[in-house]
């Protein structure tokens, strides 16, 4: 075990993606000595010549005040006291995570790790795996499992000042977790945002590998529901954001996730959902609620773009605003954005494209990128609207109008207000489709 008294503990972190490299500079700029592996020669170039490929705001800055070794092999493995792996767990076909870079990381920490060093299982894997690997490879180990809560675009902040620390395993491995997180527990943490005490809960490894699921299961149920409402409230030709916004007031709802939208995507919602929905089938319990926030999420997107190409001739031209999965990062994984030019292009429509941080799609080489919302628009049929990156609820819409062939306005994100839209000469249509 570590020396009790000193505050500095030895750590390595396996994977240098979101939550690794995130973990690795703020663990570093809180005073323990870490080392980041990274097994992609591309990204480690990128970390090791002094760039952030992440571009996570505050991340530079932190990173500036500190010092985290980005390494391709694990060469100080055998004195680290805690070793906290981040790779990747991507959903494979069948909607299950795929665990073998978890694996792969469990077996060489198993041959080189000291006896008793804490493994800290940050990337999210089904419930029981950290009590298998605890019986398996790791049994020389303590593994601890200890979800992260990031959020893209928000990681450093939601790091040194998350809402709780979950973490469950061995007893005997406790008192090292406190350590690791002593400052962010203590609200000492380099950061702007108010210091405040951060409760670490202590809980079984199962207990936390759900609190995971549950949390971002939650989420994308809620956002399920806020859609269903948007829907309906055009339906019944309500004002969705006036009926929603009363919402935000009462505090059992919350005032957050409550914008309606073409559907949630991205590296984790997708994935988690269908990997707790997998999990509550593997143990004989019918998730139904999940299953009906899964397939209302799909049902949405197929249903706007619908609407569109119910709309547009085929041959036509949609401009397509927003690429990434959501503002504020450019990551097009399960974007939503891209699913709908994906269905946009299968139907025979052609689509060109703006997006604040997007400059290169490989998922759907058939969206041509242009540098501005203008430019996209010019020619266009219709425009779509399908991040909701906050310069699209500003557009000057009568320059677009200018320019564009036809009339249409798709709002995926509830961008723009139907006036403006028809002001400006443009048939407004909302996320059902429906319109003036
Ligand atoms: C999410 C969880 O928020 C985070 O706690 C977890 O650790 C990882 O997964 P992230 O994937 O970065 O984080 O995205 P998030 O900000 O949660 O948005 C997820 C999706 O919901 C995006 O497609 C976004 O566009 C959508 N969304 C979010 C809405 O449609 N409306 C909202 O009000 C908020």
């Amino acid at each position: 075990m570590p020396d009790e008294h000193a505050s500095q503990l030895r750590v390595t972190v396996f994977g240098a993606g979101y939550v690794g490299a995130v973990s690795a500079v703020v663990l570093a700029a809180l005073g323990h000595d870490v080392t980041c592996v990274e097994s992609a020669p591309a990204r480690l170039a990128e970390w090791q010549n002094g760039s952030d490929p992440l571009r996570e705001p505050g991340l530079d800055t932190l990173r500036a005040g500190s010092h985290v070794r980005f390494v391709r092999e694990a060469e100080d493995l055998g004195s680290a006291d805690v070793i906290l792996v981040a790779v990747g767990t991507p959903m494979e076909s069948d909607g299950k995570p795929d665990l073998t870079q978890v694996t792969t990381v469990a077996n060489e920490v198993a041959q080189r790790a000291r006896e008793g060093a804490i493994v800290l299982m940050r990337s999210t894997v089904p419930v029981g795996t950290c009590d298998s690997l605890q019986r398996g490879p790791l049994r020389r180990q303590h593994v601890v499992s200890n979800p992260e809560f990031l959020r893209e675009g928000h990681a450093v902040r939601d790091s040194l000042c998350p809402d709780r620390i979950v973490a469950g395993g061995p007893v005997e491995a406790r008192r090292t977790i406190e350590r690791l997180y002593q400052r962010i527990i203590e609200g000492d943490v380099p950061t702007s945002a108010a210091r405040r005490r951060v409760p670490l809960l202590w809980m079984s490894a199962r207990s936390a590998e759900l609190a995971k699921y549950a949390a971002n299961g939650f989420l994308a149920t809620k956002l399920s529901f806020v859609n269903e409402i948007a829907n309906l409230a055009e339906a019944v030709h309500a004002d969705a954001g006036a009926v929603l916004e009363s919402m935000s007031y009462d505090p059992r709802i919350g005032a957050q996730f409550l914008k309606p939208g073409l559907g949630w995507g991205g590296s984790c919602f997708p994935k988690d959902t269908r990997a707790l929905h997998d999990i509550a089938n593997g143990s004989g319990y019918e998730f139904l609620v999940l299953r009906a926030a899964i397939e209302q999420n799909e049902r949405q997107l197929e249903r706007f773009a619908a609407a569109i190409t119910s709309s547009v001739t085929s041959g036509g031209r949609v401009a397509l605003l927003g690429l990434a999965f959501k503002a504020g990062t450019a990551d097009t994984r399960h974007s939503p954005a891209v699913a709908l030019a994906t269905r946009l292009n299968d139907a025979g429509l052609k689509t060109v494209a703006y997006d604040p941080a997007v400059r290169v799609l490989s998922e759907e080489p058939r969206v041509a990128i242009r540098d501005s919302a203008l430019d996209a628009c010019i020619g266009a049929d219709a425009i779509a609207i399908a991040t909701e990156w906050p310069e699209f609820g500003s557009l000057d819409l009568s320059a677009l109008r200018r320019v564009t062939a036809g009339d249409l306005l798709f709002d995926g994100r509830s961008m723009v207000a139907a006036r403006d839209a028809l002001r400006a000469g443009f048939r407004y249509r909302g996320l059902a489709g429906s319109g003036d």
